[in-house]
């Protein structure tokens, strides 16, 4: 929910981003102004190409932005930080730890005792139903699960801001909706860190968020934010309401012919 005497976690002001790819500028994102608030869910939709991951490399430091700034919780970004907890797009689990051991990594390079790690993680396995997989390795469990784990690592570290880059794109759709409810209950039953979601189903951004964001095509422009005004705990029959079917067709007509010529210009 959007409520407005809550704090900006953070700012972009005028971000731009510019490329040099052999000898020529490639201008990737375009003076992206935008705030998010302490403990909101902000979805970012746009078609391939158009400098999402960019623009969340940027806000984990990664990278820095060609003008423009970036603050959290009103300091300028010079780099990486152990307030941003960043999840990718392929599980990236360490195949040489069990579950535990992974779930507990952020904690241990915090300077966590082992110990006091285990205790710390052990909430946030059960919350993902890993309880009882603690001492398997990542190639012993699913797809579904491998995420899992890697949910509750990005939790364990309580990161005040998660930055999510398509963390669901490699599962199957069935696993894929399960875990976006999973991700809502694990956000709601933990400490509701500020949460930045890339994907590009526009059902997930909608299903999630409390705002979307919709960028244009290269360069990456805000079309437009969307409110989302579902209420919370939301459940997965929301998505087969007149009403949410309402949301996506809205978005969709946003920016259904960037993402077709994405494709085309992909294709050739
Ligand atoms: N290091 C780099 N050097 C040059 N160009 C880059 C670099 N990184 C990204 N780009 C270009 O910037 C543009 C945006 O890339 P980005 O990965 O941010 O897009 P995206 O919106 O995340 O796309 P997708 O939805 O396919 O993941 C692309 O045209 C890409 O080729
Ligand atoms: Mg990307």
């Amino acid at each position: 929910m959007i409520v407005a005497e809550h704090a900006v976690k953070l700012e972009l002001a005028d971000v731009s981003k510019t490329y040099e790819r052999k000898g020529q500028a490639v201008e990737v994102l375009d003076r992206v102004n935008f705030s998010i608030y302490e403990g909101e869910f902000v979805a970012i939709v746009g078609a391939s190409g158009c400098g999402k991951t960019t623009l969340l490399r940027i806000v984990d430091g990664l990278e820095s932005a060609s003008m423009g700034a970036v603050r959290i919780g009103g300091k300028l970004v010079s780099g990486p930080g152990r307030d941003r907890g960043f999840v990718f797009q392929q599980d990236n689990l360490f195949p040489w730890r069990t579950v535990m051991r992974n779930v507990t990594f952020g904690l241990e390079l915090q300077g966590v005792k082992v110990k006091d790690a285990r205790e710390a993680a052990q909430p946030y396995i059960d919350l993902v139903q890993l309880s009882g997989f603690e001492n398997h390795y990542p190639h012993e469990l699913s797809g579904g699960m491998r995420q899992r784990a890697n949910l509750a690592r990005a939790f364990a570290i309580k990161p005040e801001l998660l930055l999510m880059d398509e963390p669901f794109a490699a599962l199957d759709a069935q696993t894929r909706e399960l875990m976006q409810d999973e991700l809502l209950k694990i956000w709601e039953r933990s400490s509701k860190s500020t949460i930045v979601f890339i994907t590009h189903q526009i059902d997930e951004a909608v299903f999630l968020a409390d705002r979307v964001v919709v960028l244009t095509s290269r360069p990456g422009r805000i079309r437009e934010v969307v409110p989302i005004e579902f209420g919370r705990p939301r459940d997965l029959s929301l998505k087969r309401t007149p009403e949410f079917v309402a949301v996506i067709d809205h978005i969709w007509g946003l920016i259904e012919k960037e993402v077709k010529s994405a494709m085309i210009s992909r294709e050739e």
